[in-house]
């Protein structure tokens, strides 16, 4: 063999065993970027392959689905450049010029940085396995079907700014950064305006993070700086601990977000999420920190103790089928059963969530920092229309509650968007 050559062998074999771990180490950063973002959640449906899209999410606009966006060259987005990737995911435009729904999270997902989009791109790309069956087309009925009418919404709607920094501590600019681009944070937990968009998308607008709506559930505020507010009180660990597990001391997830912990907020390591802790508690909640009433708590304890509680009440059924668990003040145990006095699902102004849970209960996800899965059992095939007012009248207003009172009207509307499959979950089968 020519010497030199020889000699140049194993220097060229480095450069591109280097080349080659660059990649790895980008394709890495993506997968993790992919979980922050939380783009399984929407791309894949229950049971289906990760990315090959096809859930349908409800809008104001209609049912909208998902893309497929595994490197299929046939079926997804296998042959979109970096720059039509980037122009999908921070500008919500499509390989073919004209705009995506803002069901994808865009408008968020545009203070991305340049290098995070390149990881990103990278992963979906090299790391995702290609599926080569395209997901439904959204088919809209007239005007929402005009995608050019899109073009209109983002001019005047949408949000398409880079990242600005606004602290002197390097850690609340991380999870800044973290919780308005790719955790979206704010497209559930900001409030909405006429048009379907996120009326504030970073803290320069104290509408930031002030509570919104997906569907029956409330996603309540997130400032946990001084004022009111539910996390006002919770501590740093603590807001780490709900992030990682779903659970900490105070209370437990439900709702929507459940699978943001299970899919995206587990997998964070523990430093990007303190981070996130640090950036909610800089920022002031709202008005005048309210006084808990240790007498209301007393008042409740001892009218549900005394013998007198008639059989047909709100206070009667709670002792009958929830405090077993919850137990008689509403504190339930820590990390296990969530405490109930005091908690935002229950003084939601909408009760849609509270009453939800009672029907067709509710599971905590499993994570690695707590791995068991506990489950609270559904009651809707056990209880009424009307049992079921009574009694989520009555959580709403005992302890420290001043939750309004609910009809059994409202529990109607829930029970009917609930399966019987789901109402009979927890039911025992006679045999
Ligand atoms: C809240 C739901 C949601 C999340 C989270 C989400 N997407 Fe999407 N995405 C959608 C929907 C819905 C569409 C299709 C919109 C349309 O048809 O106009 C879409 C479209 C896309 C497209 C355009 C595909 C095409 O056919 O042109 C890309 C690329 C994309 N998403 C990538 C991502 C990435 C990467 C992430 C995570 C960083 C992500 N999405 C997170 C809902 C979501
Ligand atoms: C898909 C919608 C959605 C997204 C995205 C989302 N959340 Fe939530 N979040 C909710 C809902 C709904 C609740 C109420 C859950 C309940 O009542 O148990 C909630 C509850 C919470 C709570 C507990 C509040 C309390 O008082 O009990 C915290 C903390 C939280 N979210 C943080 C975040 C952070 C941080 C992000 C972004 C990284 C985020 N959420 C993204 C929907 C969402
Ligand atoms: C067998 C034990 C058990 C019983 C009985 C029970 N629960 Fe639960 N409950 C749980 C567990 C475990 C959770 C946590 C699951 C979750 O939130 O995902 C929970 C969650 C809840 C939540 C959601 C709290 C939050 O912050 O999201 C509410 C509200 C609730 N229960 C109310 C009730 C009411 C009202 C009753 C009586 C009809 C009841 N529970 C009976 C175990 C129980």
């Amino acid at each position: 063999m020519n010497s030199k050559l020889s000699l140049l062998l194993p220097a060229l074999l480095l450069v591109a065993a280097q080349a080659q771990a660059a990649d790895d180490a980008t394709v890495a950063k993506g997968e993790y970027l992919s979980r922050a973002g939380d783009c399984i959640a929407c791309h894949t449906v229950k049971g289906g392959q990760p990315f090959a899209g096809g859930l349908p999410i409800e809008s104001p606009f209609g049912t909208i689905y998902s893309t497929n966006i595994t490197p299929s060259k046939t079926a997804g987005i296998g042959n979109y450049t970096l720059e039509q990737f980037d122009d999908a995911v921070r500008h919500g435009e499509r390989a073919d010029g004209s705009n995506l729904y803002p069901a994808m999270p865009y408008p968020d997902y545009s203070v991305l940085s340049d290098a995070d989009v390149k990881a990103l791109y990278a992963y979906f790309m090299q790391g995702v396995k290609a599926v080569d069956k395209k997901a439904p087309e959204t088919d809209l009925s007239f005007p929402f079907n005009q995608r050019w009418g899109l073009g209109m919404w983002d001019l005047v709607f949408g949000h398409d700014d880079s990242f600005e920094a606004h602290s002197e501590n390097p850690f609340i600019n991380r999870g800044a950064y973290l919780v308005q681009g790719l955790g979206h944070c704010g497209s559930c937990h900001s409030p909405r305006g006429v048009a379907y968009q996120e009326k504030a998308y970073d803290d320069t607008d104290d509408e930031f993070l002030t509570g919104g709506k997906v569907g029956i559930w409330e996603a309540p505020s997130l400032r946990a700086g001084s004022g009111t507010g539910p996390l006002v009180s919770w501590d740093k660990a603590e807001i780490v601990d709900y992030l990682a597990n779903g659970r900490n001391d105070r209370t437990a997830v439900g709702g929507e977000m459940t699978s943001v912990i299970e899919h995206s907020l587990s997998y964070l390591t523990k430093s990007d999420l303190e981070a996130i802790a640090d950036y909610l508690k800089s920022l002031p909640g709202e008005g005048q920190a309210i006084m808990l009433s240790v007498d209301a708590t007393e008042k409740t304890a001892t009218e549900l103790n005394s013998a007198k509680v008639d059989i047909n009440s709100g206070a009667r059924m709670y002792l009958d089928n929830c405090g077993a668990c919850h137990f008689t003040h509403g504190e339930g145990a820590p990390r296990v059963f969530p405490q109930l006095d005091g908690n935002s699902l229950i003084n939601a102004k909408d009760p849609s969530g509270l009453i939800h849970v009672i029907l067709a209960g509710a599971r905590l996800p499993s994570t690695k920092g707590a791995p068991e899965a506990l489950a609270m059992p559904a009651f809707g095939w056990r209880l009424n229309d009307d049992e079921v007012a009574k009694l989520a009248t009555f959580v709403r207003q005992a302890w420290n509650n001043h939750a309004s009172v609910v009809t059994a009207k409202q529990v109607a509307d829930v029970r009917a968007t609930i399966s019987a499959a789901e109402l009979n979950a927890t039911k025992p089968t006679l045999n």
